[in-house]
């Protein structure tokens, strides 16, 4: 077991860390680090200092570091040096860096990461092997990044059965969506800016195809419900799919589309989604704009909270994995079934509630088809709805352009289960007065 405070005088001494990659957020962890130190260890109680790095590019690793800490190139030796006490993993992926943290784990060291993809797809082996071993492992810069918003659902939120959660998780596609919308920016253009200003994730397609976004939902579901990880059974849609036309009709019925994670509990079990979605334009969460994210958690006792900020960045994200560095420092000498569980339930009361399949979820929806503007067809359309028991809230229906013989319908329906919307919207496609496919988004009012 791994324990720092072994009398009063090695409490005086400060706290090794060992950096694992100094790209984007481990510069910027540094550089806070170093920036706020006397502060950071006065509320930790003692000083917390990074004594290495272990990076593949050691010349730019050294630069970073003005010369004042030991580079290593092979992470393998910073994991198993005695000396150091919590290691902080920000390489990402769940390749080498699954490896270390487990070889970190094993030598009695505290972890502390931002990676989500790791946690969300391997975070039960993760814990159950720092369990065993008496360590922590921290990760609240692996949802929403500067965003405090694992402290609060584990900690500040404790008193509530959650009911829901729905955020804008994704930093990267959140920028896409508002500079294509506010300054008519290509799709590209505005995924190579969100890359250089270092929001994107190595992969971009992680970003735009959702993937992210549902890594995150996946942490914060457990979190809220007490179940294992699970990001396998989570509906992951980006937006790639999403036509500007869309975006548009969505503005003049009132909504605002946004890439929204949503996580609920049902009497069926959980739903796990992520995909874009129409909220009304004035809820605050629809007017979160750029690379911020917002997260809202219903629970029953407190009703609707909101936590917003920065969910991407160098320096925003090096808040949060600061954060961890000072808690693991106050809670090392704790017992370990003393501290805080990982994902907020004692790890013998974890639930085994059901993550629904999509087809099982409920929603409202929008609907847009390209039609033939001729009598009769609306009637078509509205009876095939009607016969699924599906009403509808909304509808618009476009005027022809002149010379064109068939027009777009866009309505927006009351809350239906997905496998119903999807049945009615194959015998809407069927129609011979229907041209193509009907195109379907997801509506939440978040009320
Ligand atoms: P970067 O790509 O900027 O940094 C990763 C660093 O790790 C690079 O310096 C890279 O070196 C180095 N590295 C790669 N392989 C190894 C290895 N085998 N040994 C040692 N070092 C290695 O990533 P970010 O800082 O953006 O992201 C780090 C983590 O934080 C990821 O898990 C990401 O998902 C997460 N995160 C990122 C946020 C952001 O805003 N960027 C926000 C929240 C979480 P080289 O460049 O030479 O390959
Ligand atoms: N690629 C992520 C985003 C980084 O755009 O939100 C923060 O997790």
């Amino acid at each position: 077991m791994a324990a720092f405070f072994i009398n009063d005088e090695d409490n005086m001494k400060s706290i090794k860390v060992g950096l694992l990659g100094i790209g984007t957020v481990g510069s910027g962890t540094f550089n806070v680090l170093k920036r706020n130190q006397e502060e950071i260890a006065r509320r930790a109680g003692r000083a917390i200092e990074i004594t290495m790095v272990a990076d593949l590019n050691t010349a730019r690793a050294t630069e970073l570091t003005n010369g004042e800490v030991k580079v290593v190139n092979d992470a393998n030796l910073l994991v198993s040096d005695p000396d150091i006490d919590i290691v902080i993993e920000l390489i990402g992926g769940y390749g080498i860096a699954k490896d270390l943290v487990l070889k970190a784990i094993a030598n009695g060291k505290h972890v502390v990461t931002a990676n989500k993809a790791l946690i969300a797809t391997h975070g039960n082996e993760i814990f159950k092997a720092a369990q065993e071993k008496g360590v922590m492992v921290a990760f609240e810069a692996a949802v929403a990044g500067g965003i405090p918003i694992i402290k609060a659902l584990r900690e500040g939120l404790t008193a509530n059965r959650i009911q829901w959660i729905a955020g804008i998780i994704n930093g990267t596609t959140n920028f896409i969506l508002s500079e294509m919308r506010d300054k008519g920016l290509d799709f590209d253009v505005v995924l190579k800016e969100a890359q250089r200003l270092g929001y994107a994730e190595a992969d971009p397609t992680f970003d735009i195809e959702g993937v992210d976004a549902a890594h995150k939902l996946t942490i914060m579901a457990s979190i809220a419900f007490g179940i294992p990880v699970q990001f396998d059974k989570a509906h992951v849609e980006g937006i790639t799919k999403l036509q500007a036309t869309d975006i548009r009709y969505a503005e003049q019925l009132g909504y605002r589309i946004k890439l929204l994670g949503i996580t609920r509990q049902t009497e069926q079990g959980i739903e796990l989604r992520v995909h874009p979605t129409l909220i009304p334009a004035t809820r605050l969460i629809a007017n979160v704009e750029g690379a911020m994210n917002a997260v809202m958690v219903r629970g029953d006792a407190v009703g609707e909270t909101l936590y917003y900020g920065k969910g991407a960045g160098s320096e925003p994200t090096a808040s949060a994995v600061i954060a961890d560095l000072v808690d693991i420092t106050r809670l090392a000498t704790a017992d370990p079934e003393h501290r805080v569980p990982y994902l907020a339930f004692q790890p013998n009361s974890m639930a085994d509630t059901p993550v629904l399949s999509m087809a099982d979820v409920t929603t409202s929806y929008y609907l847009r088809m390209h039609v033939a503007d001729k009598p009769g067809v609306l009637a078509d359309v509205t009876r095939i709805l009607a016969d699924s028991s599906i009403s509808i809230d909304a509808m618009l229906q476009k005027e022809p352009t002149e010379g064109e013989t068939q027009t777009d319908i866009i309505m927006l329906t009351h809350q239906t289960q997905e496998r119903n919307i999807e049945a009615a919207i194959a015998k809407i496609e069927a129609l011979s007065t229907v041209v193509g496919s009907v195109t379907k988004i997801r509506l939440e009012e978040l009320n």
